[in-house]
């Protein structure tokens, strides 16, 4: 019975929801319940007992089971009709056993929305529209040169021939392709032809293009754990099934050699996101090899490469890549502006052909006018410029944030990884922390910071928190640092001792 296992669970002193987690016990609840859905105890389309039910059960005030239930809710685990009760979701891209899912009860859905609708529509991720100046992840778009970019752009509309306000059939405005084949070539050492570039509306559509045309499905994905919730869900969209591989100091971990064969293996090399690790070099043979033993396609997200701050951006493994099985894509948000939605995807020769097929009959991409003034921006070095002028600004916001955290580091269990390049730090606290209510305490204040468990797919032992810098102005990152840590030392008090340090 359900509320026997969450009794044992709750009692289990050393398990993620026993009393030695140090959690509230709402939170406890919840990582019980989270566990019991993980392990298929509750599958698909179960219905809970009532908070009430549950709360007498458990022996817990109705409150601890309401927030237990809402946390489950907001994560897309969960969803609670009105007047009928609290249902598992039906599809759960990590659910153990979705292979043997029972035939969908139709009574339980929301009406008009499919069961692949609801679960992206109820996971997290997509809700927070609102940049502050810590959001982790977000640059400082206001640098951007406008009055040029005016001007470029409207040169090219004045001499818009009629075909440049057509669809493009070849993956994008050819010269913007040949730009950024040479500034992968040069600046990413990706052996390329400019054919196999083709520009999309950024990484998501990339993602998404790969995962329709490369697998099928119910195939499995390898994602690494925490992950970016936009590839998650670009994966989810396409029915994939989510295989949480870990993720340590040296970047991707190799999984145990039973499980379950990919079909794609996404990653994030040059700064995992949201970790920061930089994928070493034998881990990116590894990976490799495992592609080329189980057949897997690699995707490579270089979303933030072009920030490094100690030495020079580092070899894409797209580089290492010796028999095509890499699709390597990088988009234009970070160093011109997320609003342009622009981004590339480069693949292997021998999908050129599939991809701009597919590209045109499922998106019937444009804007030739938009690609042609990028070209031209980066033909005329105005790029590389944006790019000199964006890392010297950044450089300068991370050595402030790193100056004003520094005495934070000397708590125990307290470190930062991912420091070295991109636009955000992780700042790894120890596992008692409750680090979404950290969060949330100091969103309240207008500090945008993010939880780190809330991208952590299957493990539980990373809390955290992940703060940007792109956007930061300079005269806030000082005492908004010193906020942070103030709050980060607030809740290292209401909490257990760690263990030690991780
Ligand atoms: C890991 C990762 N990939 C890609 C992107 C950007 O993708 P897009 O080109 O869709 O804006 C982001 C944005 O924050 C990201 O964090």
């Amino acid at each position: 019975m359900l509320a026997d296992y969450l009794l044992t669970e709750l009692a289990r002193p050393d398990g993620p929801a026993g009393p030695d987690a140090g959690l509230p016990l709402n939170r406890r609840l919840y990582e019980a319940l989270r566990r019991a859905i993980w392990d298929g105890r509750l599958g698909p389309g179960d219905r809970l007992p009532s908070s009430r039910e549950l709360a007498q059960d458990l022996r817990l005030s109705r409150n601890t089971v309401v927030a237990a239930l809402q946390q489950l809710g907001a994560e897309g685990y969960v969803v609670s009709r009105v007047g009928s009760g609290t249902y598992v979701h039906e599809q759960l891209p990590l659910h153990r056993g979705a292979s043997q899912q029972r035939p969908r009860d139709d009574g339980h859905r929301l009406p008009g929305l499919s069961a692949r609708g609801q679960r992206l529509t109820a996971e997290p991720g997509a809700a927070e529209l609102e940049i502050q100046p810590f959001t982790p992840g977000t640059a400082d778009f206001g640098a951007f040169p406008v009055a040029l970019w005016q001007r470029l752009q409207n040169r090219h509309w004045r001499a818009a021939r009629p075909e440049m306000l057509d669809y493009t059939t070849l993956g994008g405005y050819g010269p913007l392709r040949r730009a950024v084949a040479d500034y992968l070539r040069v600046s990413r050492s990706v052996r390329l032809q400019p054919e196999q570039v083709l520009i999309t509306t950024g990484t998501q559509q990339s993602l998404e293009l790969c995962a329709r045309l490369l697998a099928d499905p119910g195939d499995t994905v390898w994602i690494e754990d925490p992950a970016y919730w936009g590839a998650v869900k670009a994966f989810a969209a396409c029915d994939l099934r989510l295989h949480p591989t870990a993720v340590d100091g040296e970047g991707w971990v190799p999984p145990a050699a039973d499980a379950p064969a990919p079909r794609l293996i996404y990653v994030t090399p040059s700064h995992q996101y949201p970790s920061g690790a930089v994928m070493t070099l034998a881990r990116r043979h590894a990976l490799l090899q495992a592609a080329r033993a189980t057949g897997a396609w690699v995707l490579e997200d270089d979303y933030d490469s072009e920030f490094r701050f100690d030495g020079a951006p580092l070899a894409s493994l797209a580089g290492l890549d010796e028999d095509g099985r890499v699709c390597y894509m990088g988009t234009f948000s970070k160093v011109l502006y997320p609003g342009i939605k622009l981004g590339y995807l480069v693949v292997p020769l021998g999908l050129v052909e599939a991809f701009r097929r597919a590209h045109y009959d499922l998106h019937r991409p444009g804007q030739l006018p938009l690609q042609a003034a990028l070209a031209e921006f980066m033909e005329l070095g105005h790029f590389a410029a944006a790019l000199r002028r964006a890392r010297q600004t950044y450089a300068a916001r991370r050595a402030a944030l790193l100056q004003a955290l520094q005495p934070l580091l000397a708590c125990t269990g307290v470190r930062l990884s991912g420091a070295a390049q991109g636009l955000h730090l992780c700042l790894h606290l120890p596992a008692t922390v409750d680090d979404r209510a950290l969060a949330a305490t100091l969103a309240r204040e207008g500090l945008s910071v993010r939880p780190l468990s809330a991208y952590c797919l299957q493990r539980r032992d990373w809390r955290g928190l992940l703060i940007g810098y792109g956007y930061a102005q300079p005269k806030l990152i000082e005492p908004s640092a010193r906020r942070i840590a103030e709050a980060v030392q607030q809740a290292l008090r209401a909490t257990p001792a760690p263990g030690g340090q991780r």
